[in-house]
């Protein structure tokens, strides 16, 4: 039997009874662009992260985008990122006509490295570079060090973004209270892609912020530039979320929670079975809780090891092999193999195991009996 990676199936099983009334009420009112769905959806998000407002529209890419946009950045900026991360987050930056800056990450959470990115900024300084956000990201569910990130944001006068596609529910416990993934920068921006911890059923996105004017900016040029039905203040894009997506990201997010204590066990489990096998499992720092969108093994026998698994009708997958500054898209951004061995490093050899909420723990069990054969005999 196979064992899957994420099981999608499972997840509309549970939210079929409280969808289907309101994706009926949106068909009887043909309200298919904006309406009662999307204005519920941005709220309750809202009221979850613990932020004053969210905008929905229609990815994590554009929530990127047009969040650099709303802040005025643009050609002759730089803004600050990792290369270990999916390509969307350099492709956003690079979309705003600013450069993508990357600075290597921390080789034990995979996050952004405070002290690289400390030297960089210093030389960033000195050259004169209009260096205009920081932009992290939450690998894997685990939130960066934002508290770090937060003085050094301040210090140097320039905004912080959170990448928080992969970090719904995650956490950061700061002077003895839980903060959010998505309240912790001036702007945090969110993917909803299917499988995502909360997943739409096409493409979806938001952008989180306790900044007025930048959520009023950002769901003006998400809508044309509108101000009113016929007046638009800008040209702006089509980057709306569609309504049947908030209904179902409605009833997901009643669920979020549950389903990411879920992931919490299944990891909790891994732990308990991979301990002594030799793999390098995902530190989870005290006063982090990471959302567990992907369970991540390092390994440098990763590529045998991913054979062996698939053999035996196990699904993983590597996030990421390449990373973005050596993908052919970045070619013309002036890095090459070896500016960030840490990354290089760790794209040599992450492996991600079967990871989801509906994961039975005999499911569980079997991949690290797989696991652990197989590294037996490499
Ligand atoms: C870290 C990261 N950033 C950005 C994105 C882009 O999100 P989307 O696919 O919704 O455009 C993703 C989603 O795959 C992601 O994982």
């Amino acid at each position: 039997m196979t064992i899957k990676f994420l099981d999608l199936a499972a997840q509309d099983q549970e939210i079929e009874a409280r969808l289907t009334p309101e994706l009926a009420s949106i068909r009887e009112k043909t309200a298919y662009v904006g309406g009662a769905s999307i204005a519920a959806f941005e709220k309750e998000f809202a009221d979850y992260l613990g932020v004053r407002h969210v905008v929905g529209v229609s990815s994590g890419t554009d929530a990127l985008r047009l969040t650099m946009l709303a802040m005025g950045i643009g050609p002759g900026d730089e803004v600050v990122t990792v290369p270990m991360t999916f390509i969307a987050t350099v492709a956003a930056i690079v979309q705003t006509g600013a450069r993508p800056a990357f600075v290597d990450i921390d080789p034990d959470t995979c996050n952004m490295s405070i002290p690289a990115l400390l030297q960089f900024l210093d030389e960033a300084r000195r050259s004169g570079r209009r260096i205009r956000a920081i932009l992290p990201v939450h690998l894997y569910g685990l939130p960066a060090h934002m508290v770090e990130l937060r003085e050094i944001a301040t210090k140097y006068g320039i905004k912080l973004i959170e990448d928080a596609c992969q970090a719904h529910g995650a956490k950061i416990n700061i002077e003895g209270r839980w903060v959010r993934a998505g309240a912790l920068g001036d702007a945090a921006c969110f993917s909803f892609y299917p499988g995502k911890n909360l997943g739409a059923w096409g493409d979806a996105g938001a952008i989180a912020t306790n900044d007025d004017a930048l959520a009023r900016t950002v769901a003006n040029l998400g809508d044309h530039g509108r101000i009113s039905h016929y007046a638009h203040s800008a040209f702006g894009y089509n980057s709306r979320m569609d309504t049947v997506q908030a209904a179902v990201l409605r009833a997901k997010l009643e669920r979020l929670d549950e389903w990411n204590e879920k992931r919490r066990r299944v990891a909790a489990h891994y732990r308990e079975l991979l301990g002594r096998s030799g793999l390098r499992l995902p530190l989870e720092p005290e006063g982090f809780e990471s959302s567990y969108h992907l369970f991540v093994v390092r390994t440098p026998k990763r590529d045998a090891l991913r054979t062996a698994m698939l053999a035996d009708q196990i699904q993983c997958g590597i996030h990421y092999p390449v990373p973005v500054h050596l993908q052919p898209a970045c070619r013309d951004q002036g890095y090459r193999a070896g500016d960030f061995p840490v990354s290089e490093s760790v794209a040599d050899s992450v492996l991600s195991l079967p990871m989801h909420p509906h994961l039975r723990p005999q499911e569980v069990h079997r991949v690290a009996t797989v696991v652990k054969g197989a590294l037996a005999e490499l």
